[in-house]
């Protein structure tokens, strides 16, 4: 365990968000250590001895499973150089330190994965397993008469053809189109780079799914838990490659 505030120990116990935990403490009812705490600031480390009401407050390897549906503008990391807002903002009453699985372009919107499950992380992004993630592109531009067949077939980006994708318009009108593309490899912007390759133009890119988890109606900027059977599922998908 790293070093943390008191408050966010209590919240991530589940003894109280961090809020009603920031009250408890200067009702002066947390120890550390044996000694009566009231000073929010205070941080613990591994080893410290948190009591509440002189019960021990153990913070337990409870693991996290967050699907969120990004909205554009938020860059996919815990924190930002540049100071743009992060996935990280959308989380504030989340009580447990997650991280995302994967990544999402600061421009693209859909379905993000966070989680403190290392080894979850590992079996959904490692290339070997091959996960499908389905895109909606909307797109405009005069592409190539066999556009989708190229997809589907592969084009080549940053020197590298793709591999073998799936490709279907969703809509389609005299000037724009939405489009479907499932792909399971992860190359940067590669969804905007193979649509680019065909000559379409991107206006909009969200991922819809991954790995056979479906965003559905989730609001955009919103999060939910994943149930025990959508670990299962993406974790039974992640092997089957
Ligand atoms: N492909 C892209 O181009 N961008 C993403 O964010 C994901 C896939």
């Amino acid at each position: 365990m790293e070093e943390m505030r008191l408050q966010k120990y209590l919240a991530m116990a589940g003894v109280a968000s961090r809020r009603a935990s920031e009250q408890i403490i200067t009702d002066g009812r947390v120890s550390v250590n044996g000694e009566k705490i009231t000073e929010l600031g205070t941080k613990v480390c591994d080893g410290d001895e948190v009591c509440l009401d002189g019960m021990p407050v153990v913070l337990e390897d409870k693991k996290f499973y967050i699907m969120l549906n990004k909205p554009v503008g938020y860059v996919t990391t815990v924190s930002d150089e540049q100071g743009r807002p992060t996935v990280m903002d959308l989380l504030g009453d989340v009580n447990a330190r997650v991280y995302p699985v994967g990544r999402l372009d600061f421009n693209t919107e859909g379905l993000l994965l966070l989680t403190n499950d290392g080894d979850f992380t590992y079996k959904i992004t490692h290339p070997k397993h091959k996960l499908d993630k389905t895109y909606e592109v909307w797109v405009t531009g005069n592409a190539k008469p066999n556009a989708l067949r190229m997809l589907e077939t592969g084009v080549y980006i940053d020197g590298k053809k793709t591999a073998p994708a799936k490709a279907d318009i969703i809509d389609a009108s005299q000037n724009s189109a939405i489009l479907s593309i499932t792909i399971h490899e992860g190359r940067n912007r590669q969804v905007r780079k193979m649509c680019q390759a065909v000559g379409f133009k991107v206006m909009g890119l969200k991922r819809v799914s991954e790995g056979g988890l479906i965003l559905g109606n989730l609001p955009i900027g919103k999060w939910r838990h994943l149930n025990p059977n959508e670990v299962k599922l993406i974790l039974k998908n992640a092997q089957s490659k």
